[in-house]
This record gives structure tokens, sequence and C-alpha cells, in this order.
């Protein structure tokens, strides 16, 4: 193994179809790959930016681990677990939060984004912002250089936030020595892979608009017919590129077999038909899945369990980077 991949998972919402074909489809195979070890986590406590519900934490927690492990993601092979679990993440925060600069986090994103949405209401600039929503990139730093992560598979959403554990990880090799951490790189998820939801806006819980992975046959088909079209007659030839069904769809599929479906929807396709179209594609994908998916849930036990193993090997880990960081500072030394 020459290189580690890690990725954390913000469970903060039931998985969708863009999760799966997004960050769980490429995530498994990049994680397949003999040349790469993947760490790939739960990141509940990033989560805590957010959620105010125990319930709530716990079920998504387990829904977002069932999910990868319904999908095919080897607990044997990938080393899986919670964040919440490994505590020397928290204590290497700290060290970067002393090694970022206040103006990085300025200049994150999130929090960027929350300021502007308070500036044009006219609130308070810093309304309903917390620490762990601002230092949000510190924390996800830790996860990224406490296990000597290479590479990052991130959304363009994320790159940001890589860029930022990168200049952390510079300051503080500059301050301490090369290896003092190492200097991870985003691997950025192709565009393609951006799913529209039901209205046509990204797949997101947050717009309400999403097709979750594993309703139960007949909600799945109900929520695919809701897919927004036009009121184009049944057998008007139609564009491939401005249907949201088509783009739905052809993110499942390979180049040959979207063009195919391309040139169905320019012979004339009425709406219900490519609908159940997609509806098929979609169920067969789900289908087994969706029955480890029900039966994992039903032992949450077992979901826990899995867990618990990774965490067990993530920790091992990370201690040892911990140890290496400590020592190299001069905080808790033995020699
Ligand atoms: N912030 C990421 C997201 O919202 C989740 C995350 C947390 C993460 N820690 C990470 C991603 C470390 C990559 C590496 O999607």
């Amino acid at each position: 193994v020459s290189r580690i991949a890690l990725t954390g998972i913000k469970p903060t919402g039931t998985p969708h179809l863009g999760n799966y074909l997004g960050a769980i489809e490429p995530g498994l195979a990049l994680a397949e790959r003999s040349d790469v070890q993947a760490y790939y986590f739960i990141a509940d406590y990033h989560a805590l930016t957010t959620i105010r519900d125990r319930e709530e934490l716990v079920r998504l927690t387990r829904e977002v681990a069932a999910t990868w492990l319904a999908f095919g993601l080897d607990p044997d092979r990938v080393v899986f677990y919670r964040q919440s679990d490994v505590p020397e993440l928290f204590e290497l925060s700290w060290v970067l939060a002393c090694m970022c600069p206040k103006g990085f986090m300025n200049k994150a994103h999130a929090y960027k984004a929350c300021v502007q949405e308070n500036e044009a209401a006219g609130v308070d600039p810093d309304a309903g912002v917390n620490m762990g929503l601002y230092t949000y990139p510190i924390l996800m730093a830790a996860d990224i250089v406490g296990v000597d992560a290479d590479l990052v598979p991130v959304g363009q959403d994320q790159v940001q936030h890589v860029e930022i554990a990168r200049d952390i990880v510079l300051r503080t090799n500059h301050a301490w020595g090369e290896g003092t951490l190492k200097l991870p790189e985003a691997m950025i998820r192709g565009e393609a892979a951006v799913v529209p939801g039901l209205d046509g806006r990204k797949m997101s819980k947050s717009y309400g608009n999403t097709i979750p992975c594993f309703e139960p046959t007949k909600r799945l088909r109900k929520t695919v017919m809701r897919i927004t079209t036009d009121s184009l007659p049944p057998e008007a030839p139609k564009d491939p590129e401005t249907s949201l069904v088509y783009r739905i769809h052809s993110a499942m599929l390979s180049r040959p077999q979207a063009e195919e479906l391309a040139a169905r929807y320019r012979e004339g396709i009425a709406w219900g038909e490519a609908k159940q179209l997609l509806f098929e594609a979609i169920e067969e994908r789900v289908a087994e899945p969706r029955a480890r998916y029900e039966e994992l849930m039903a032992h949450p036990e077992r979901i826990d369990a899995a867990l618990a193993a990774g965490a067990e090997r993530a920790r091992e880990r990370a201690r040892a980077v911990l140890g290496r960081v400590r020592e190299t500072l001069g905080i808790a030394y033995s020699r």
C-alpha cells in the first residue's frame, strides 16, 4: 500500500442518490485499488455544529454507516469509523488551531455564507454562528493529518477546506521541520457526478428535492414521478440536455448507454415512460443493497460493531501521529 485516502461523511441527512453517485460509488471504487488504503469515517462531531437532537444524530450516524456497508464497503479492507471514537483528533485539533491564522477561518466558505446571509437579512453578521462552525476546517484538518493521509477525495465544495489543511501543514512544518505533518492533497470528484434533484437544483437535503437511496419500492416510484418536467405532448421529441429526468438517469449510465437513452428522448418519449425507465434503473441498482440496509438497520449493533472495530485501527494510527507531533513540539515530552 502506498497511499492513504481519507474522507469524512457528515451525518446530517438520509443518504440519497446524489450521495451515492457523487461520493459512495467513487469512494468504494477508490477503496478497491491495491495501491490505496482507505480511511472513511462518519464526521459526527462535525454534525454537532447543527444537530441538537440525540435520537436524530444516532439515527443519521447509523443510516450513513449502513448505507456505505450496504453498497459494499468492506470493513475489513476499509478503516471505517466514527470520528468521535478517535479522541486523538481533538487534541491534534488544538495544535492545528494554534497554527491557523484567524483570517483563514474568516474566509472559509461555510462561515462566509452565514455572514453574507446575515448581512442580507440586516442582522448581526455572526448571528447563529457557533465556534464549531467557525473552526470547522481546523477539525477537518485534524481528521486528515491525524492519520497522515495523502489523498482526500472530496466534492468541489470541500476543496477550500483541504487547501486550508495544506496551508496549516506547511506552516507547522516550517516551524518544526519537514515531516512533522504529512502534506495532503485533494482528489476532486468529477463535475459529472453532480446530480440534480427533483426540482433541478443540486440534489440536497436542504432543498428537500432528494431521491433517498433506500425508500421502499412503491415510494421510490412515487418520488421519481415527482421529477419536474415540461408539458410537451407524449410523442414530441425531447431535448435530453434540458430534461431533468434524463440528467438524473444519465448520471447512472456509461457514455454509450447515455447516448442510447438520449436518442430515445430525441425520437419522442412520453415523460411517464421516461420516468418509468429511470425508476427501473434505480430500483435495479438499489434492490440488493436495500435488503442489506434494512437488515443492518434492524440490527444496529452490527453497524456499531463494525465502526468500533474501525475505530481501534484508526486510533492506533492517530496515536502514533499525535505521539510524533507532541515529541516534536515539546508537549508532554518523554526525552
Ligand atoms: N466537511 C466534509 C463535508 O461536509 C466532511 C468532512 C469532515 C471531511 N472531515 C473531513 C471530508 C475530512 C474530507 C476530509 O462533506
